[in-house]
């Protein structure tokens, strides 16, 4: 039994002796997947070095002075030569993959003696961005976000502004690649009858590290053409001073229409839009960035218009598809139905003007006309002329002139 107690004793105190040798403390280092990758071991020089790296108490990497060659057994690791003379046999590691996590050793010896160096190797491939978008592929509007090309697995999680007393449901996939980085696709159903809701997708990792968010608001609106139009954008409260970037795009690829920078209060338009898109840049930094859009015309302005607050790790987008009605177009049709209704009227007075025309000039002619056509009126008339005498020279005279009138025109 005292020996079995000792055995441990002196095991124990063993480990803590070889742990008082090793004069440096175990090193931690996180490196980015695919980039290079420094794992420090530092001695105090003196002559007759050699040093080996090892991996998990696998031979990597092996200098010895006196032979003055290094020998790697791991292409991409590497310790500069020139560096270990002056004490410094730090292990350079190129194109860094999740496999290469691990514990490292560093052996050194020289004619003063011998220097271990643990270093504890993490991998890390963080967060570049998140994409959120609204889907309808499914059959229903959901709100889908994706985070591509991550280790440590990230941890999608949702929420609403305003927040809201529904759960939120998000279904959540987790698919690894050949070299072991995570895609997370989270979707989330759209809420029933809450149409002016933001979503909020927040991505971590357990490595610690900023929390990402991505957040989105749909909207649809309809102006007139012509007629000035404000398209809403509102950042929401814990974006501080973002970046403002508004593009438009109406199934072609999204075109800028302008930048505003909170910190600097500088904006940029293009061209293209100087005319027809102004912001109020006072009210950006309250977190309205509404456009203002002028003049705007059914054929060119009809679209999607993307308004994005960006900040380092944030972004919140609002995507409000436009309609420009044509009130020119519905005016130019009811024009035509009056125009019609003009010539209608026009039509109408010339035929009664024709006809009162007509009308008058047949009563004119039933009294003034001499009838040599109709020699039954002649006879008639002559009858009367028979009877009345003198009026009936003045009759003929002013027949005659009729009729000499109108042969002239
Ligand atoms: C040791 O060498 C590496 C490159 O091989 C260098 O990055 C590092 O700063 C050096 N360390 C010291 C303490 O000089």
């Amino acid at each position: 039994m005292s020996a079995f107690i000792c055995m441990w004793a002196c095991f124990l105190l063993r480990i803590s002796v070889a742990a008082a040798q090793d004069k440096t403390p175990d090193a931690s280092v996180t490196c980015l997947v695919s980039e290079e990758c420094h794992l420090p071991c530092t001695f105090p020089p003196a002559p007759n070095q050699s040093v080996r790296w090892f991996r998990q108490d696998v031979l990597m990497f092996s200098f010895a002075e006196t032979h003055g060659e290094s020998k790697t057994l791991v292409g991409r690791a590497a310790v500069y030569p020139p560096m270990i003379a002056g004490g410094n046999a730090t292990l350079v590691l190129r194109e860094v993959g999740l496999k290469d996590r691990g514990t490292y050793r560093c052996r050194v010896h020289t004619s003063q003696g011998e220097h271990n160096a643990k270093v504890v190797l993490k991998v890390e491939a963080p967060v570049q961005g998140l994409s959120l978008e609204l889907s309808r592929l499914s059959g229903y509007e959901e709100m889908k976000c994706t985070v591509r090309d991550v280790f440590p697995p990230p941890r999608v999680t949702w929420a609403t502004e305003p927040p809201t007393f529904e759960d939120l449901r998000p279904i959540t996939r987790m698919l690894a690649d050949k070299r072991g980085l995570y895609t997370a696709d989270s979707r989330l159903k759209v809420l029933k009858g809450q149409p002016d809701l933001i979503y909020i997708c927040k991505v971590t990792t357990s490595y610690g590290g900023p929390t990402w968010t991505s957040s989105l608001r749909e909207r649809a609106i309809t102006g007139s053409e012509g007629r000035d139009l404000t398209i809403p954008c509102f950042a929401p409260p814990y974006l501080n001073s973002p970046t403002l970037h508004w593009s438009f795009s109406n199934g072609e690829d999204p075109a800028h229409i302008l930048t505003y920078d909170s910190r600097s209060g500088h904006s940029h338009s293009a061209p293209a839009w100087e005319r027809h898109a102004e912001l109020d840049g006072f009210r950006v930094p309250f977190g309205d960035g509404s456009l203002r859009l002028m003049d705007p015309e059914h054929a060119h302005h009809e679209g999607t218009y993307s308004c994005v607050f960006s900040m380092p790790y944030n972004t919140h987008t609002e995507r409000t598809d436009v309609a420009i009605n044509t009130p020119t177009a519905n005016r130019s049709t009811s024009g035509q139905t009056s125009y019609w209704w003009i010539i209608g009227l026009v039509v109408a007075v010339m035929v009664l003007g024709l006809a009162a025309m007509l009308v008058y000039l047949k009563l004119r002619g039933n009294t003034a006309k001499p009838s040599s056509r109709d020699p039954e009126e002649e006879t008639e008339l002559n009858s009367v002329k028979d009877v009345e005498g003198e009026s009936e020279t003045s009759k003929r005279f002013a027949a005659g002139g009729n009729n000499g009138q109108s042969g002239l025109s």
